[in-house]
């Protein structure tokens, strides 16, 4: 033993006791390797034999000792204790008494999905023989523990339970759609137990022990399914619809278009460089987002490199792929690809961490499957062009007087890993001061198709960001992406709040140069 001792700050509730919650602190001897459940039994052993809390098989197994410490849902048996703890029940459940949450509900609606292997036909020939590549994805789906720790976390179950239960379940759900033996009709259950919810914010796989992919792994092959037996909302069906006859995802007139409305080189002068600019749907057809572009241009022109703007690029399919529509999204990928190629030039930037994703994830699968090859060209989202390419002479900025705060876009901070780059933007403006809010990389709802299909849905999601942005008192939310901007936007109207402007990165820095 060292004698050091650690600090552990515990959430306290005993319903027949206490009128409300309360935190209690306990101070613990330190030992090198011990676990976080290792010091709660120190408290219910040497402090507090009351301190309710769950484990089972101490090496995550089990599932049952899943906890919020510092804020991060993890197993206490296997996560390493720290100096200073805060630990706390699971989020979006009802807490029983301390740290023990009520986890019936969530599983009585695990059993109403059938959780076992439903099967009318008779092997061909036994034993039967199944293929490993078969199995693939069952393999990895079946790695879940059902800890809950993903559900605690789902924005979307958070705003509303009962409409989305949360990835735990759909995971349970793939088990036994990617059985090669099941045969019963998963995708109806997946539909109904809101397969269309999830916002693809990433932050399960996140918080995951087992690091299980929900969105990749299980929400698009189940999307895609549904899609195929044409299980799919109506709404879903039109944005597609509209998608593959105008190239865009929005209902704009032609001559809203940002893009008509720029030269096919915006030319530098004394150019160092070229670059395309993929403008994307929402900064394109929405003139409230135009300056998002214009100000990226501007941006880039100053430090001498040239913006070549593609005249026949379209949406990047990403409302496609959201919708389980994989088939249909290659026409888009092709379109954009030779339209980007046809410039010569070899780097893009995005200005849409939608987009900017699409381009670096799914383009070089899509087109190797319909082409034979990868695209000729690298992606960066604008934050990443700017620290990695550009020389940019941070000295010459000028001073703004601004406190700000940042919004973490799912699909850049986990879905590219951008989180430091946009800050290291932020906090080079002179003037400028970065107070992080709550859960910067919460979504704000803006993602997946939540939006289409259950506006007021996506509005609590907008709400519970905006209330976080309340309670700052800063001037400005910076955020690197349209469609979090739109939607932090209205999080605000809808939670009157005033005098809170919400802008793109390339806007602030713009106004910086
Ligand atoms: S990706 Fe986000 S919205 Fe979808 S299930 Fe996971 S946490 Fe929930
Ligand atoms: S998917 Fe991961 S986080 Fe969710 S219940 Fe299973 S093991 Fe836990
Ligand atoms: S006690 Fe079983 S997973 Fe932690």
């Amino acid at each position: 033993m060292s004698g050091e001792k650690i600090k552990i700050t515990v959430f306290r509730y005993n319903p027949e006791e206490d009128e409300s919650p309360y935190y209690k602190v306990y101070e613990v001897p330190f030992e090198s390797g011990m676990t976080v459940l290792d010091t709660l039994n120190y408290i219910y052993e040497n402090y507090d034999g009351s301190l309710a809390y769950v484990y089972g098989c101490r090496y995550g197994f089990c599932g049952s000792c899943a906890l919020k410490i510092n804020g991060k849902p993890t197993l206490v048996c296997r996560e390493l204790a720290t100096k200073e703890m805060k630990i706390e029940p699971l989020d979006n459940f009802p807490v029983v008494r301390d740290l023990v949450i009520n986890r019936e509900g969530l599983e009585g609606r695990v059993r109403g999905i059938r959780p076992f292997l439903e099967r009318v036909t008779l092997p061909d020939k036994e034993p039967e023989v199944l293929k490993p590549a078969d199995f693939k994805t069952f393999r990895l789906v079946s790695r879940c523990v059902g800890c809950f720790a993903c559900v605690s976390s789902c924005p979307v179950t958070s705003a509303d339970s009962y409409k989305f239960p949360g990835p735990s379940l759909l995971t349970e759900l793939a088990r036994y759609s990617f059985d090669p033996r099941d045969e019963g009709d998963r995708t109806t259950t997946a539909y109904f137990e809101g397969l269309f919810y999830c916002a693809g914010c990433r932050k399960c796989e996140e918080v995951c022990p087992y690091e299980i992919s929900v969105p990749e792994l299980i929400v698009e092959p189940l999307r895609e399914q549904a899609v195929a037996r044409n299980i799919e909302p109506s709404v879903v069906k039109e944005v597609v619809k509209h998608v593959l006859s105008t190239g865009n995802t929005l209902s704009t007139l032609e001559e809203d278009s940002l893009i008509k409305k720029l030269l096919p080189l915006e030319e530098a002068k004394e150019e160092t460089a070229k670059v395309v600019f993929f403008v994307g749907c929402y900064v394109d057809q929405d003139f409230r987002l135009h300056q998002v572009g214009k100000s990226a241009i501007e941006i880039l022109k100053k430090n001498k490199i040239s913006v070549a703007i593609p005249k026949d690029q379209v949406c990047c399919g990403r409302p496609l792929l959201e919708s389980g529509e994989n088939k249909k999204v290659e026409e888009l990928v092709r379109k954009n690809v030779l339209a980007i190629e046809s410039t010569g030039i070899r780097e893009v930037v995005t200005v849409c961490p939608g987009c900017g994703l699409t381009l670096k994830e799914d383009y070089p699968l899509i087109f190797s499957r319909i082409e034979g090859r990868k695209p000729n060209f690298e992606v960066y989202d604008f934050s990443e062009y700017l620290l990695n390419k550009v020389k940019l002479d941070w000295k010459k900025l000028r001073k703004l007087d601004l406190e700000v705060t940042y919004h973490d876009p799912c699909h850049l901070n986990r879905g590219q890993g951008i989180h430091q780059q946009p800050r290291q933007i932020i906090n080079s403006i002179p003037g400028v001061k970065l107070v992080e809010m709550e859960e910067p990389d919460r979504c704000c709802g803006g993602g997946g198709v939540i939006k289409a299909i259950d506006s007021q849905l996506a509005q609590i999601i907008a709400k519970r960001k905006a209330e976080m942005i309340k309670s700052l008192n800063i001037k400005a939310v910076i955020t690197p992406c349209p469609t979090c901007m739109l939607q932090i936007n209205q999080g605000l109207k809808l939670s009157k709040v005033k005098g809170v402007k919400v802008m793109h990165l390339t806007e602030l820095l713009d106004q910086a140069l």
